[in-house]
């Protein structure tokens, strides 16, 4: 049986403070952690800070970073080692969200190699995929994420430490979710490719998160469906009662 997971994606909101005090309330909840994981994804700054708030309440909530960089330390401005985000707490990264694919034009390849540095150094990869509003409109939704997929993890032995997140682009801060069946059709899609090439135990083992404007009231009809096995939520991750209504649904 595959244990649900429910993830909040932060993005670029929350300063220092008000991460730490949304990462204690959520921790506070009364949450059920033998039924559910949670996981908690601030922005690189706030990290320690959420860890700190995390590691204080005794809650096994996992701490995630949004993007890390390959190298491990050098001249590259700006940018955020696996290193660093271990050291301030992270146990996990979200690699090749829409928003890195498509605002900051980051190829399969990039984030293929992210995802590899990413295992090596022990951290739970949280792979993100999903199709453009023309790609599905074009019927090319299953095509396009199962490409990206096979792309990002090229070479990837094990999934042990991957979970893989289906977020339609067109679905993502719109208010407009995918369907259930929608959803479920794409992620058995994905499931069965994940049995082409790493076999059933592997498939059946592996969590298949949706995202793309999970609310409280409608996170129950996705978690229904046999293939989806958890939540990667954004806007509605950002008020506590919100999240733990998701959390607990
Ligand atoms: P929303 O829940 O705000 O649509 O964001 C989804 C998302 O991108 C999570 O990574």
């Amino acid at each position: 049986m595959r244990k649900p997971l429910i993830a909040a994606n932060w993005k670029m909101f929350l300063n220092v403070k008000e991460a730490a005090d949304l990462a204690g309330a959520v921790c506070n909840g009364n949450t059920d952690y033998s039924k559910t994981d949670v996981m908690l994804a601030p922005s690189f700054t706030n990290i320690t800070a959420v860890s700190e708030a995390v590691k204080s309440s005794g809650k096994p909530v996992i701490v995630a970073a949004q993007n890390v960089y390959t190298e491990e330390s050098g001249a590259f401005t700006g940018e955020v080692s696996i290193p660093m985000i271990k050291g301030a707490g992270a146990g996990a990264v979200i690699l090749g969200h829409s928003e890195r694919r498509n605002v900051f034009k980051e190829t399969d390849e990039f984030i293929n190699a992210k995802v590899h540095k990413s295992i090596e150094a022990g951290l739970t990869v949280v792979l993100c995929v999903g199709e453009l509003l023309q790609e599905r409109e074009a019927g090319v939704a299953f095509e396009v994420v199962l490409a990206q997929l096979g792309k990002s993890l090229a070479g990837v032995k094990d999934l042990n430490k991957v979970v893989i997140a289906y977020e339609p682009v067109w679905a993502i801060g719109t208010g407009k979710t995918a369907s259930p069946e929608d959803a479920q059709a794409m992620h058995a899609e994905i499931r069965r490719f994940i049995t082409r090439i790493y076999g059933e135990h592997t498939a059946k083992s592996v969590r298949i998160l949706y995202g793309g404007s999970v609310k409280p009231d409608n996170i129950a009809d996705l978690m229904k469906k046999d293939d989806i096995d958890g939540a990667l939520v954004g806007g509605a991750s950002l008020k506590a009662d919100s999240f733990l209504k998701i959390i607990n649904f």
